[in-house]
């Protein structure tokens, strides 16, 4: 499959998971699990087709609010992926980054995730943003706090706040805004991910269910997105 043009930042809201367990009469966890098989399948795909960023959202700032089983297995899903995949990831020299506010994760699963980004770091691959208790309002709540103590402090004049300082500020500073963002599951929201970042990007939906989207899938949002007249505001030449 060749492609006029590539997306070179992908953005996944990874929704349906409990959806497809549900159907098969199983627990919400397994359908967490073969989530990761997704995953792992579009990551290849995404390095195939040299993808250059590919941002997942893992796991919400208003995730923590569900049972606390729930959140304990997700937690230990990470820690298990992060080591388990870690080798695979070097290997294929895919950096590994995350954005959230990252405090909040338990302690094992945090220095998994902090090891591996270190290990990867500079590998000049695929950069892979896990977005980890994560919630963009309070990704932009934190950087308006940042700006008005920088002020404060006399390092920034108000003058000096443009748009490119704003977005240095963000969780995603030095990765640029998603040219694409799937959702999975037939849901039509963003639930509180990129609000900032998405403001130009193509929305692609599919009622796919997570753990049944595979690399032929990101294949056909892409051939989808290829087909695209992106204007930013400007007229159509
Ligand atoms: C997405 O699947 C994964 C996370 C939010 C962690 P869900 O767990 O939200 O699955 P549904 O939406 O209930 O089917
Ligand atoms: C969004 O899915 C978060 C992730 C995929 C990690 P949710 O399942 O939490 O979103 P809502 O509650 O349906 O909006
Ligand atoms: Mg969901």
């Amino acid at each position: 499959m060749t492609f006029k043009n590539i997306p070179s930042h992908i953005a996944v809201i990874m929704d349906g998971n409990g959806r497809w367990a549900k159907k098969r009469n199983l627990a919400r966890i397994y359908g967490h699990i073969e989530g990761i098989k997704s995953l792992k399948s579009v990551i290849k795909t995404a390095i195939k087709y040299k993808i250059k960023y590919l941002t997942v959202y893992a796991f919400s700032s208003e995730n923590w609010q569900r049972p606390p089983e729930e959140v304990v297995s997700l937690m230990e899903l990470l820690d298990e992926y992060i080591k388990i995949e870690l080798p695979y990831l070097i290997k294929n020299k895919i950096e590994l980054q995350f954005i959230g506010n990252i405090e909040k994760i338990p302690e094992k699963s945090k220095s998994a995730l902090l090891d591996a980004v270190q290990k990867t770091k500079n590998l000049g691959g695929l950069i892979l943003t896990l977005a980890l208790s994560y919630g963009s309002r309070e990704e932009i709540l934190n950087a308006v706090s940042k700006i008005a103590e920088s002020i404060e402090k006399g390092d920034v004049k108000v003058k000096d706040i443009s748009g490119e300082y704003f977005s240095s500020c963000l969780y995603t500073a030095g990765v640029p805004d998603p040219d694409l963002l799937i959702r999975t599951s037939g849901e039509y929201r963003l639930s509180n991910f990129l609000l900032y970042q998405t403001a130009y990007t193509e929305l692609y939906f599919t009622r796919t269910l997570w753990p049944d989207f595979r690399g032929k899938n990101l294949v056909a949002a892409m051939k989808n997105y290829e087909k695209r007249i992106r204007r930013f505001g400007k007229t159509h030449i």
